[in-house]
């Protein structure tokens, strides 16, 4: 009986001295099988228990199970401790190579904007911004449509519950900021968000990006908006023998108003794209109408200006046959992975 508890003695010191020594998962295992495995130590001292009397059982008996607790508790903690250490370790390892690891990238909305602001750029336009959120006044009555207008009701708008604020349906809301910022001459290029209350589908969706290109000088003629409309498009879509037609549109803030079609970039005699036509519509444009630069206090007798706009979604899926609008915001990592 002395020597088995000498030995149940023996067997936690040394237990404890390896589980506080153990530095790795497979070290604690093997103590783990060598101590409270099936053929370790302590089943060993259990199965000498038969061999004893019924007063030692009783006395070496808890002592043993109280030995069998405390082992497995140690083991447990260290267990705990180790697994910690290595979870530390893949977190904070920067220099670990990992394979085929995801890496961030600018999304096609960024790289669209970036790509057609270079265009503008170098055309002498500067960038410019306005808010998404607008009143009635810069989303429609300084582009000329009163209250009452029809072209009021053609803009599915999004009413927010703050009165008079509304997201902005169009991205000709930013003409009126920049003429009232600046005396001309003035010639920006603003990209953004607009906002449509629209049931969604292939072509269509509720939230889509238009660019707005806005020139006011003096002198300023249709040669110059179509010129501008011309080399634009020729930059985007990459083909210098792009032409254009145009036909009549009507814009109440433009006079007159003109809907720019391009040549089907993917063509000569017809294709799927261009519905076998070979020609593709692509801009909304005018001559600036002389009520929209009176609201921003620039004299119409003095100046005059074109406004041209379009969907930067639809620009982009003609250029790389996408078919669905609405991948565009689906956060679709293959769709996006291959921009
Ligand atoms: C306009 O929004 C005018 N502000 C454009 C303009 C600017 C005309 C300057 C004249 C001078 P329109 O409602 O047609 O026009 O929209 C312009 C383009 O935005 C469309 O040709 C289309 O490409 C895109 N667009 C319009 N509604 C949606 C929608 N629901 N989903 C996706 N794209 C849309």
């Amino acid at each position: 009986m002395k020597k088995i508890k000498d030995t149940i003695e023996k067997i936690e010191k040394s237990c404890l001295k390896s589980c506080n020594t153990a530095k790795s998962a497979d070290e604690l295992e093997q103590i783990r099988v060598e101590y409270l495995g099936r053929s370790g130590k302590i089943a060993a001292l259990m199965s000498t228990l038969k061999n004893c009397s019924l007063e030692e059982k009783r006395e070496l008996g808890p002592l043993l199970n109280t030995l069998k607790t405390l082992l497995q508790e140690t083991y447990e903690t260290h267990k705990k401790r180790i697994d910690a250490k290595s979870v530390s370790k893949q977190l904070f390892d920067v220099t670990a190579y990992r394979p085929h690891q995801l890496r961030g990238s600018t999304h096609i909305y960024t790289q669209l904007i970036h790509e057609l602001s270079t265009i503008f750029i170098s055309m002498g336009y500067t960038v410019a911004d306005g808010p998404e959120v607008e009143t009635e006044y810069y989303n429609f009555t300084t582009l000329n449509i009163p209250e009452d207008h029809p072209a009021r009701d053609s803009h599915d708008t999004f009413w927010l519950c703050t009165p008079d604020r509304l997201l902005r349906t169009h991205t000709s809301s930013v003409q009126a900021h920049e003429m009232e910022k600046t005396t001309p001459p003035l010639a920006v290029f603003a990209p953004g968000r607009a906002y449509r209350s629209e049931a969604t589908d292939a072509t269509h969706d509720f939230m889509f990006t238009q660019g707005e290109i806005l020139l006011i000088n003096t002198d300023v003629s249709i040669s110059n908006l179509l010129a501008t409309a011309q080399e634009f498009l020729q930059a985007f879509f990459g083909k210098n023998d792009l032409k254009i037609r145009v036909r009549p549109g009507y814009f109440p803030f433009v006079e007159p108003g003109l809907e720019i079609d391009g040549s089907c970039p993917f063509c000569t005699t017809g294709c799927a794209i261009c519905k076998k036509t070979g020609w593709i519509e692509l801009l909304g444009s005018g001559l600036v109408h002389p009520k929209v630069l009176q609201y921003s206090g620039i004299d119409p007798e003095k100046y005059s200006g074109f406004a041209l706009g379009f969907g930067i979604e639809r620009l982009a899926m003609i250029k790389y046959g996408i078919n669905d609008i609405r991948l565009f915001h689906s956060s679709n990592i293959s769709f996006m992975n291959q921009f």
